[in-house]
């Protein structure tokens, strides 16, 4: 049975350049994961163990299912949702395996809600870093910033208005064009930040911190963490690696550039890591104050250090971009989806879903105001509460689905045949990590999630 008769894309797109698959997809993995919370992680998690931890979850359950995500968007030739429908069905299976990507266009949705609040709190930081207030301290700026809902509101709709206009602009003239300005800055940047770090921080300690092994600090909690932090990092369970892969050449070898993509996350992530503790050493702070590290630790740093008020906006453009880059990718597989089965053209499915997912972004615009809204998920905000669904919920239980599928009911002919190129014994090697390493390992972290 084939469903492309029925649900045929006008005309199926396909990235230009030979590099933008991995680009986009890079993009796409590198954001406010890696240089907002990997390095407030690490800090909270007490530093190498968790570093180790976290490479660990990255080789043994993101690549394979990173790998899993391109080769059915790339073998079906569509979004997400009637992706997975087709290699279901041509694989002689139900229809009904869509629901997986179901579950992703919407926390796509949902994560890219409060996504983009911390984002503009991120670009607002770019203009608080070239110009810092003499009268308050960064804790009190960082106080100011989270506590004016208009101020949050008037950021998170710039953010979401960029997001539009990219996507509304095609694969081609505004995806693909985007990713090939963003990513060369963001490099750039990265260098710069690196750079700033080896002269003005205390490199030596920054490194030891991040590697020198250190277990007594493990717990359970801390695997949780981990793996939670790799899935998002690599923008699993989503359907966005997915709906990119829809975009990728036949002619391009999925293991090589899966492990590219994996291998620039990982680089990023350990680099904002290098990038940010020396100088928290150097400047007497300390490494464990969570979500606030880079606003408010950061920030004071750049406030004293010499030409700090060059570096530290370089550091939040750094962070802008990052953001933005990934959260394009959150709004492409359901504009894809509107736009493929013609439901409404790309422009008008770019404009509705992102003014969809601004109003709900409102919601965690009011929940960083104390907006106690307790009737939603227990005891948490609106935004918690969206953080917690997608984050212990909605993702593991995609990039699962995705393995389970990939791995017992995915034909292992039709994978074969999208991963040539690549040795013999690299499929076997994947095909026994899908099957059974990789979603047993996140089922085990899910079921602990929800009994504990
Ligand atoms: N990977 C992105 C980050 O690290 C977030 C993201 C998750 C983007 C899922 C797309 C899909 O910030």
């Amino acid at each position: 049975m084939n469903i492309s008769s029925s649900n045929k894309i006008s005309e199926s797109v396909t990235w230009v350049g030979k590099w933008t698959f991995v680009l986009a997809a890079a993009g796409s993995a590198v954001g406010l994961g890696n240089i907002w919370s990997f390095p407030y992680k690490v800090g909270e998690e007490g530093g190498s163990a968790f570093v180790l931890i976290y490479l660990g979850c990255i080789l043994l359950v993101g690549l394979p299912i990173m790998m899993a995500e391109i080769m059915i968007g790339r073998y079906a030739q569509h979004s997400p949702v009637s992706a997975m429908k087709k290699a279901a069905l041509d694989s002689g299976k139900t229809g009904y395996w869509q629901a997986v990507g179901w579950t992703g266009l919407v926390s796509g949705v949902l994560i890219l809600s409060f996504y983009s609040v911390l984002a503009g709190i991120c670009i607002n930081y770019i203009g608080i870093a070239a110009m810092p207030s003499t009268e308050i301290t960064s804790v009190e700026q960082y106080a100011q910033v989270t506590g004016s809902p208009l101020r949050l509101f008037f950021w998170h709709s710039i953010f979401i208005g960029l997001n539009i206009a990219i996507i509304a602009s095609g694969v081609i003239g505004g995806i693909e064009r985007m990713v090939r300005l963003l990513m060369p800055m963001l490099f750039i940047l990265m260098v710069v930040m690196l750079i700033n770090a080896m002269i003005n921080g205390d490199f030596k300690a920054g490194l030891n911190y991040l590697f020198a092994p250190d277990f007594s600090k493990v717990s359970s909690e801390t695997f949780l963490s981990a793996m939670g932090q790799a899935f998002f990092s690599l923008s699993l369970g989503m359907g966005s690696i997915m709906c990119y892969g829809s975009y990728m050449r036949k002619s391009e070898n999925i293991f090589k550039t899966s492990l590219t993509v994996a291998g620039l996350d990982t680089l990023i992530a350990i680099l904002a890591g290098l990038a940010i503790f020396p100088m928290i050493f150097a400047y007497g702070m300390e490494p464990q104050q969570g979500p606030g590290l880079v606003f408010k630790s950061l920030l004071a740093i750049f406030i004293e250090m010499p030409l700090g008020n060059l570096i530290g906006p370089a550091f939040f453009m750094l962070l802008s971009i990052a953001a933005l880059s990934s959260a394009i990718s959150l709004l492409e597989p359901s504009v894809a989806y509107f736009e493929e089965n013609k439901i409404v053209s790309r422009f008008a499915a770019a404009v509705i879903l992102g003014l969809l997912i601004w109003f709900i972004g409102i919601g965690s615009v009011l929940s960083l105001n104390n907006w106690e809204s307790t009737f939603f998920l227990g005891e948490r905000n609106f935004m918690d509460s969206i953080v917690y669904l997608t984050f212990n919920f909605l993702m593991p239980l995609g990039g699962m689905l995705v393995a389970v599928f990939a791995g017992w009911f995915f034909k292992p002919k039709l994978a074969m045949e999208e991963l040539s190129g690549a040795h013999l014994n690299i499929f076997k090697t994947w095909r026994f990590f899908i099957k059974f390493i990789s979603p047993v390992l996140v089922a085990s972290v899910f079921v602990y999630q929800l009994t504990s």
